[in-house]
Formats: structure tokens, C-alpha cells, sequence
């Protein structure tokens, strides 16, 4: 004779195995092991049995209660699978994908990255100034002569209102000094402008790092020694950098810098990067009469700067052959940098 309870176990099993999807399932479980479900029931009914019937039901129950749990949680995890697979069947996984198209820093912009994190290692701040200057600014205060060849309207472009675009970065050495009295260690990397004719290595805008260090007692060494620090940690270790005597109206000693380095692509050619020198005392002077105050003492003070050829960088680094390349956006070149 069978057992009440088994025949509801086999009546569970049966229901459970007819069930088509889990909402069936669910409802078969709520029927047979919910709080009112009839398997449970006999939980209830433990309490009106014999002593002697009681522990062979009871074993009875939990037998019968492990099965029905146990087949719930194999069909329900059967009719989740199919029901997964059902819906990603709708997916067509042989479309294309949505391109992600991510974007990179310009060539000029990573040069730059790179040289402000050396400048940053040796202490130098950044600064920065307008592109549209006064001719006081671009020259005069840089110690630059009414009839300097650099102030030439065949070389400058000027606005129709006298101003300019500058010609150099050495205009923000001058606003860093109107602004704050010594100690100053500062580079302002940006725009320059010239009427040059454009070719491969001239460009109407181009860019410049300058920078400007006043403190007492700086030398012409501390100038070689931070130059070629920068140099050999842009380049390479191995970069030779040599410093010819050079004219500068802001600086004296002036020189231009070049170096040449085989692990680049230029190998064996010396390339010019940098103009620099220790800061004309004419310059100090100048400052100390904008600012009304003798804060530049030029016995007391002594300073170098210098101004690097950002775009010259970058061709050197990247092995770039036209500069024009740099401003015409095309995504074939840029691309190359991503
Ligand atoms: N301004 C110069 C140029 O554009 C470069 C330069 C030379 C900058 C000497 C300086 C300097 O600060 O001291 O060619």
C-alpha cells in the first residue's frame, strides 16, 4: 500500500515536470511546499500520530519534502537555460559592433606633456600669456631696438590697432617678472607667430617653450646643466648638445643649442632646438622701472632663460618630416599617435 504522502510526491513530480516555464514551476512548488502546501500540511499533522507511527512518517516527510525540492531546483534551473538561450537567440551576434572610437593627444600636445614633467622635476612652474601682445612686451622690454630687423612689418604680424602677434614666448618671462619679484623659475609653453614663408620646417604659427630662472648667484652652468638635463631626459642618455656663441638683444652670453643623438632618426646631424643665455641686465633695469621698484636688482640678481622650438622637438622625437603636417588634422597622420 502506498503511503498518502508518496502519492503526493509522485503527483509533485509529475506536476513539476509538466511545468512549460518557471512562473508553473513556481506555482507548482506554492502548492505542494508553500506555507499551506499540501506536502507541508503534514507537519501539522506529525503531532496527531501514534508514537510508534511517528518516526517512520516523519522520515517519510523529509524523503518526500528532499525530492520535490530537489526536482524544483533541477527544472528551474533546465527552464532558465532555455529560457536564456531564447532570448539571446534573437540576437543577431554576427552584426558588427558599435565602434568605439577613442581619441589621442595630438603629437605637439604629448611633446609638451613630456617636457613640462622633466621642467616639473628641476622646480619650474608654469606661466602663460596672451598671443596678442604690445610691442613692449614683444621687444622694448626685452632689450630689442626701435629699428631691430625682428620688429619688421615684413616679419611681425601687427593688428591695425599697433598690436601684435608675438613673435616669441620671451613676452611671458616679461609678465612673469612684472608680476612677482625674485626667486622665479618658471617655462610658459605656447604660440608663436611669424611672416615666414611656409615650407617644410617654417610655419606661420609654430610653438615655444620658454623658461626663466632668477635667483642670486645663477650661472652660465646652471643654464648648460638644466638644458642638458632636459635634452638627455627628452632624447636619450647618449644625446650630444653642444652650445655655439650666438646674438640675442635680451640675453649676454647668448647661445643656440643643438644636439644630435644616433638613436634618433637625424642621427649624425646637429639640429638646433634652443635659443638661451643669461638675462641682459638691460632687461632687469627695464623691469624695475615698469614695476616702480628695484626689485631686479641686476647686482644682485642674475638669471638664465632660454626658448625651445616645440614643434622642432616633436619632429626630432617622432621622426616627422613636415611641420605643416602638425596643423593639417589629417586622421591618417594623427592616427599615428593614438
Ligand atoms: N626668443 C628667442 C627666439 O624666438 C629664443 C630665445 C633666446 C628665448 C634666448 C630666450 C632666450 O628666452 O634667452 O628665437
Amino acid at each position: 500500500m502506498t503511503h498518502p504522502l508518496q502519492e503526493l510526491r509522485d503527483a509533485a513530480l509529475a506536476e513539476i515536470a509538466a511545468a512549460g516555464d518557471v512562473q508553473a514551476l513556481e506555482a507548482v512548488r506554492v502548492l505542494y511546499l508553500g506555507r499551506s502546501g499540501s506536502i507541508s500540511a503534514w507537519g501539522e499533522k506529525m503531532k496527531t500520530l501514534s508514537k510508534e507511527e511517528r518516526p517512520v512518517v516523519g522520515k517519510l516527510l523529509n524523503e518526500v519534502r528532499s525530492a520535490v525540492t530537489a526536482a524544483l531546483e533541477e527544472s528551474g534551473e533546465k527552464l532558465r537555460a532555455t529560457q536564456e538561450a531564447g532570448a539571446l537567440a534573437e540576437i543577431d551576434i554576427s552584426l558588427p559592433g558599435t565602434p568605439h572610437e577613442i581619441g589621442a593627444l595630438h603629437p605637439l600636445t604629448q611633446m609638451l606633456d613630456r617636457a613640462i614633467g622633466i621642467f616639473r622635476r628641476m622646480g619650474f612652474a608654469l606661466a602663460a600669456g596672451p598671443d596678442v601682445e604690445d610691442e613692449w612686451h614683444c621687444f622694448d622690454a626685452l632689450n630689442t631696438a626701435p629699428d631691430h630687423p625682428a620688429r619688421n612689418e615684413q616679419d611681425t604680424f601687427y593688428l591695425p590697432d599697433g598690436r601684435l602677434l608675438r613673435t616669441h614666448t620671451s613676452t611671458v618671462q616679461i609678465r612673469a617678472m612684472e608680476s612677482a619679484p625674485p626667486p622665479i623659475r618658471v617655462i610658459a609653453p605656447g604660440a608663436a607667430f611669424r611672416r615666414d614663408e611656409v615650407d617644410a620646417t617654417h610655419s606661420a604659427q609654430f610653438h615655444q617653450i620658454e623658461g626663466l630662472y632668477v635667483d642670486e648667484r645663477v650661472s652660465v652652468a646652471d643654464l648648460k646643466g638644466a638644458l642638458e638635463f632636459f635634452l638627455r631626459e627628452l632624447f636619450g642618455a647618449e644625446t650630444a648638445v653642444r652650445f655655439r656663441p650666438h646674438y640675442f638683444p635680451f640675453t649676454e652670453p647668448s647661445f643656440e643649442i643643438d644636439v644630435k643623438s644616433k638613436a634618433l632618426k637625424s642621427g649624425e646631424k646637429w639640429i638646433e632646438v634652443c635659443g638661451c643665455g643669461m638675462v641682459h641686465p638691460a632687461v632687469f633695469e627695464e623691469m624695475n622701472r615698469a614695476r616702480g621698484d628695484a626689485a631686479y636688482d641686476p647686482e644682485k640678481w642674475t638669471g638664465f632663460a632660454f626658448g625651445l622650438g616645440m614643434d622642432r622637438l616633436a619632429m626630432i622625437l617622432f621622426d616627422i618630416p613636415d611641420i605643416r603636417l602638425f596643423a593639417q588634422n589629417d586622421l591618417r597622420f594623427l592616427g599615428q599617435f593614438a
